[in-house]
């Protein structure tokens, strides 16, 4: 199979999913994320909210906001074309939708900060290999914003947010893609390297 039909068959098993499949998911993940010690420790932690059937990030972030972490969304980077920006979330925040529907930080009412600058972040993704290979939606946002990471220096964790379903044996792997650090699902915290 090719990316693209690896796509459409990852977002299709997810879209099939029940109510109480999705509500059982999004608890579990959250035991799976506690095993992990970025999860655990990190102040500076960018998460991101559901979009498009994926699993559901908003138990995690509760207990992530509970523990008084620091927490950051993305949004599109108004400048830089397919690259991301973190903006802080909170209570205050005001968000607007973007260009795809999704609701986002408003850039024009917060100062975002750099990836580097970020301890953990959590992302989406639509299929994971068992070297912790991620497939995105196609845009390649995080893979441009995290490019930083291929060079020496500070790096934030990586850990990738999905149903155990999205699992496949061996993705492409092309140079500009990020490894991850850990791949959270409703059954377990794969870990990488
Ligand atoms: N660091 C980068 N610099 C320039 N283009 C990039 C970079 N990372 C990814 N891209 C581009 O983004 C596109 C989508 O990347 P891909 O990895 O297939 O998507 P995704 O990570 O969303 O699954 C590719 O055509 C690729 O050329
Ligand atoms: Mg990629």
């Amino acid at each position: 199979m090719n990316k693209s039909e690896i796509r459409r068959l990852m977002r299709q098993r997810r879209r099939s999913l029940s109510a109480v499949q999705r509500r059982d998911a999004s608890q579990r993940l959250l035991r799976s994320l506690r095993r992990s010690q970025h999860f655990q420790f990190t102040r500076r932690v960018a998460v991101y909210l559901t979009n498009d059937a994926e699993i559901d990030t908003s138990v995690f972030i509760r207990d992530l906001q509970q523990r008084g972490k620091q927490l950051f969304l993305p949004v599109l980077h108004p400048l830089r074309k397919g690259h991301l920006s973190f903006v802080p979330y909170h209570r205050k925040t005001v968000m607007r939708r973007n260009r795809f529907g999704i609701p986002e930080p408003d850039f024009r009412r917060h100062r975002s900060v750099p990836a580097r600058f970020i301890g953990l972040v959590c992302m989406p993704l639509v299929a994971f290999d068992d070297a912790g290979n991620r497939l995105g939606m196609g845009g390649g946002f995080y893979d441009r914003t995290l490019a930083f990471m291929h060079q020496p220096g500070n790096r934030p964790a990586l850990i990738g947010c999905a149903y155990e379903c999205q699992h496949t044996g061996q993705l492409p792997a092309e140079p500009w893609d990020i490894p991850l650090t850990a791949i959270a699902t409703e059954q377990r915290l794969h870990r990488f390297r």
